[in-house]
């Protein structure tokens, strides 16, 4: 598998686990006592989404970029 199609499993896996913390988040709300870390829980999977996805942004316009200068 190359770099880019990792990356981008990657991305599709973080961005099911990031949906779950959201979900804990809404159900968490209804709680009397709301518990911090499951606020804190959707950003484990957020960052590495967001350094994924602006890979994956960045992706064509390398290509394109590539093309002109050779
Ligand atoms: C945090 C900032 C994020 C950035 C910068 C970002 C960026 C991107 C980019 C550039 C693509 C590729 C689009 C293409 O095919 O041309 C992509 C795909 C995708 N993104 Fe994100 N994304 C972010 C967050 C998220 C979130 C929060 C979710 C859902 C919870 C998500 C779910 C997906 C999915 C499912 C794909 C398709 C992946 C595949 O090919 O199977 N992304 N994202």
């Amino acid at each position: 598998m190359n770099r880019n199609t990792w990356i981008r499993q990657l991305h599709r896996w973080l961005s099911i686990a990031f949906t779950l913390a959201v979900i804990a988040n809404i159900a968490a709300m209804g709680m009397d006592e709301p518990v911090v870390w499951i606020g804190l829980l959707a950003l484990v999977p957020l960052i590495p989404l967001l350094a994924t996805g602006l890979y994956l942004f960045i992706l064509p316009h390398a290509a394109k970029r590539r093309d002109v200068a050779g």
